[in-house]
């Protein structure tokens, strides 16, 4: 099975063979276009999409050596996530499908996001436990089997990806963060600076990564770190500034899988997003997972960010379990990816306790 796609900020397109095999993968990012802004702008986003989509369709058939006629069917993302950008995608592949009398189905970038580590890696055993830690999202899924989703933690203010990004930018660093903090974190001291794993009042095992960097701010007024300029090379405090906050991001978040483990007893550990690029972020996680004889999966470092390939394997799951989008199929910028509380309530509802 075959299915080219598009995704949401970069244009993205990828051909993939049964969910499992990447025959062609073409992203136009556009890092280059926001960089200067420290941040994604929605409007040029959405204007750079709708240049690209065309080219990178094209390329996307022209690298697998294949044409549209010889696709099984069509996955799009439908949301979270930016509205023009989203937009252009989705009418795009409707079109697309409709000309070509192919099916075609709406994914969730999350779920994307979760079976990006569908290729190169064993297949999931479920249940499964998934970090997807990105720019725009910091959630753990518990998904006793496929298609199943139970959020069991959240951020409760910005994203883990979101605090590398706006750090890097209050230190002088650039966009994208999370890359460069990485780097620097290598010659800094992770005990540096002694930050503390927000934790929630309510005892839930949620996230908050906002105060990090009001206490990274405080932290630069109160010692007089001075902010690196012009890209100079950045002092030792700023590279032990870096080492510290990453070290409680990464221990706040594999603290948290591994206490959420303890509790559901998942057979995979997956852990995917922007954020999964982090080298740290790897140790730490495959530490855990050994010590609780669970295997880890994590995506390739191309497939860790957002691209095409990972909603053609989510799409390719939905098509062949008989899903089919129509033509009515809108994005939906606040899409969730939640299914199992809501058969919780029915199953209250109809006097039956649901058990996990
Ligand atoms: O999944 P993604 O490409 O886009 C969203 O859906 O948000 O994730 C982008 C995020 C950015 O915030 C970026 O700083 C972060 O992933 N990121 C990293 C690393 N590489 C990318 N964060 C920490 N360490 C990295 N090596
Ligand atoms: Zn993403």
């Amino acid at each position: 099975m075959r299915q080219a796609n598009v995704e949401r900020r970069d244009a993205a397109t990828a051909v993939v063979r049964d969910g499992r095999e990447i025959i062609s993968s073409v992203i136009s990012s556009q890092i280059p276009i926001h960089k200067r802004f420290g941040g994604v702008v929605p409007e040029l986003a959405s204007r750079e999409h709708l240049d690209k989509i065309v080219p990178v369709v094209s390329e996307a058939f022209e690298r697998a050596g294949v044409t549209a006629k010889d696709l099984d069917g069509l996955a799009v993302t439908i949301g979270p996530g930016l509205v023009g950008s989203l937009l252009v995608g989705v009418s795009y592949a409707k079109a697309m499908a409709y000309a070509l009398g192919k099916p075609f189905v709406g994914v969730n970038h999350i779920e994307g996001h979760i079976y990006s580590v569908a290729f190169e890696n064993p297949p999931i055993e479920y249940p499964a436990e998934a970090l997807i830690v990105s720019g725009g999202h910091t959630n753990i899924f518990f998904i006793p089997e496929p298609g199943k989703y139970k959020v069991v933690a959240r951020t409760r203010d910005d994203a883990a990806g979101e605090a590398f990004d706006k750090v890097a930018k209050l230190l002088g660093l650039g966009y994208p963060g999370g890359p460069i903090i990485e780097r620097l974190a290598r010659e800094g001291d992770p005990k540096a600076v002694k930050f503390a794993i927000p934790r929630m009042g309510d005892g839930l095992p949620d996230f908050s990564f906002s105060g990090l960097k009001t206490a990274v701010t405080k932290h630069v007024r109160e010692t007089g770190l001075s902010p690196v300029e012009n890209g100079d090379e950045p002092s030792q405090g700023i590279k032990d500034l870096a080492a510290s906050f990453q070290h409680v991001v990464v221990q706040s978040l594999v603290q948290t899988m591994e206490k959420i483990a303890d509790e559901y007893y998942p057979k995979t550990l997956i852990v995917a997003g922007g954020v999964a690029c982090n080298g740290k972020l790897r140790e730490v996680c495959r530490e855990m997972a050994n010590q609780l004889e669970l295997p880890v999966y994590f995506p390739s470092p191309h497939l860790s960010t957002d691209n095409a390939a990972m909603i053609a394997a989510a799409g390719t799951v939905k098509l062949q379990a008989g899903e089919r989008g129509r033509l009515d199929m809108n994005a939906d910028v606040t899409l969730r990816l939640q299914n199992m509380d809501l058969e919780e309530e029915a199953a209250k509802r109809a006097g039956v306790r649901y058990r996990l």
